[in-house]
């Protein structure tokens, strides 16, 4: 057995049966992600019906292929964490409901975890491993282990190995004592003082374990917060989001208009290297979020589940204003009926072009510029907000975390920007970017540490919050 504190993920929230095994958060033995995408790549974006009856079809292979590869079996393991949303109510169900089938057998804790918290471990577990890569090659103790200290404190908690099953209390006792899921109030003062304290209290936490800005950027979310360590758990406070549709839904639903494939990012991202990023003067708009309310009720159901009211205007998104703004130029520049001739041939070839020659058989040079300059465009609006967060909190590190994190310019951009301002920026690895279950494995880590454990009445949260 390769050691203790193995805990199995399962993510099934959106169009990606996954399942990992990870251990003590910081080790990934297996990581099986099964795709969709050939189910709903038809239809132009995901029809959740299908989704959930692929989660059916997918789920006991996946999760026993994440077994296999890891090498271990279901008396290995610590806990089974699931992602208990947000997401689409049927795929998550089938997740939950997976989960917490095995945790019962096999006497297993069952950990919910928030996606969105999910993704912000990402990021932290690609630190952790370099760590644990470093640790292994350097050998010697060092006391600003983040996994050192996280180690030691189980240690002296449990008393005993996490593996060794005898005194464990029953899967589906509940202890939310310790639920941090509530959001704080927050000002960068208070930033600043958490960075102090944490210094004086927990010496043993790493300087890159420090509070954190965090963009999760995907299909569903634009959310800007602030993670800050607290003891041997996280806490989020929500800095800024998106007033109506998702970064990653901009890229999706652009490509749709372009006839280009789903989803739309990948796309656009491989096409936008060979167009003129500044061809198309795209703009965004200041929000005004009480005028965006207009003292009437928010329009949209993902600007009803956060108080968009009381955040700063300065950190908030709108992506649905682009989307009207490409359709308006493909209709001023007569290139409709282009991009609708496109369709069938992306779906034939299902993949998006590698190279030049790919690129200009699919798309004319206007089309190209239109894509770059979208895509520029978007990177730009981006990085104004985060980094205009950042300076505001004092914070000197973000993390950029979700499906469009894949992408090439954001990633160059954010960096060189970061490199300038004397920020860190860390990425997860492309294939952690994406919806995945060796981020809700590691983002269980903490809450298996405090006995944050899921009650048996544990459902699905479609619109589940962070901070
Ligand atoms: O995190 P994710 O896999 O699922 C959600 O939680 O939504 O993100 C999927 C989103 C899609 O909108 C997809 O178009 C976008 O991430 N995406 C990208 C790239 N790869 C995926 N957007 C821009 N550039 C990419 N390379
Ligand atoms: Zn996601």
């Amino acid at each position: 057995m390769p050691g203790s504190g193995l805990i199995l993920g399962i993510e099934t929230s959106c169009d990606e049966t996954a399942a990992a095994v990870v251990e003590r958060g910081a080790r990934t033995l297996s990581s099986v992600v099964a795709s969709q995408i050939a189910t709903h790549a038809r239809y132009g974006g995901v029809v959740p019906e299908l989704a959930s009856r692929e989660h059916l079809r997918a789920i006991v292979p996946v999760v026993g292929a994440a077994l296999e590869k890891a090498g271990v079996t279901l008396s290995d393991l610590d806990a089974v964490a699931v992602t208990s949303g947000p997401g689409l109510a049927g795929a998550l169900l089938v997740g939950i409901t997976y989960a917490k089938a095995l945790a019962f057998a096999n006497q297993l804790p069952l950990i919910a975890v928030n996606h969105l918290e999910g993704h912000i471990h990402a990021v932290l577990l690609n630190e952790r491993e370099e760590f644990v890569i470093d640790g292994s090659r350097n050998a010697g103790p060092s006391t600003r282990s983040p996994l050192r200290a996280e180690l030691a404190q189980d240690d002296h908690r449990s008393g005993e190995p996490a593996s060794q099953k005898g005194n464990r209390r029953s899967p589906f006792d509940c202890d939310r004592s310790r639920d941090l899921r509530s959001g704080q109030a927050f000002d960068s003062l208070a930033l600043r003082n958490a960075k102090g304290s944490l210094a004086q209290e927990d010496s043993g936490i790493a300087v890159n374990e420090a509070a954190a800005l965090a963009l999760v950027v995907s299909g569903g979310h634009t959310h800007l917060y602030l993670a800050q360590p607290a003891h041997d758990t996280w806490r989020y406070s929500l800095i800024g989001r998106t007033v109506d549709d998702a970064a990653g839904e901009a890229f999706d639903k652009v490509a749709k208009l372009l006839g280009l494939g789903y989803p739309g990012g990948p796309w656009i991202d491989a096409l936008a290297r060979f167009g003129n990023p500044n061809a198309v003067p795209f703009s965004f708009a200041q929000i005004k979020p009480k005028a965006h309310l207009g003292g009437k009720a928010p329009r949209t159901k993902a600007a009803r589940t956060a108080p968009i009211a009381r955040l700063d205007p300065r950190f908030l998104f709108s992506f649905s204003g682009i989307k009207t703004a490409v359709l308006r130029y493909l209709e001023l520049h007569g290139m409709r009926a282009e991009a609708k001739a496109r369709v069938s041939r992306v779906l034939a070839n299902f993949l998006p072009p590698q190279t030049r020659e790919e690129a200009f058989a699919l798309c004319p040079q206007a089309t190209l510029d239109l894509i770059a300059s979208f895509q520029h465009a978007v990177v730009g609006d981006l990085m104004k907000k985060t980094f205009a967060a950042v300076e505001s909190l004092g914070a000197s590190r973000i993390l950029v975390t979700g499906g469009v994190a894949a992408n090439r310019e954001l990633r160059q951009r954010f960096t060189a920007e970061g490199a300038a301002r004397g920020v860190a920026v860390l990425f997860p690895t492309l294939a952690l970017s994406t919806d995945n279950a060796a981020m809700i494995a590691a983002a269980a880590w903490p809450r298996f540490l405090a006995r944050d454990f899921a009650p048996a009445s544990l459902s699905a949260d479609p619109s589940l919050t962070l901070g």
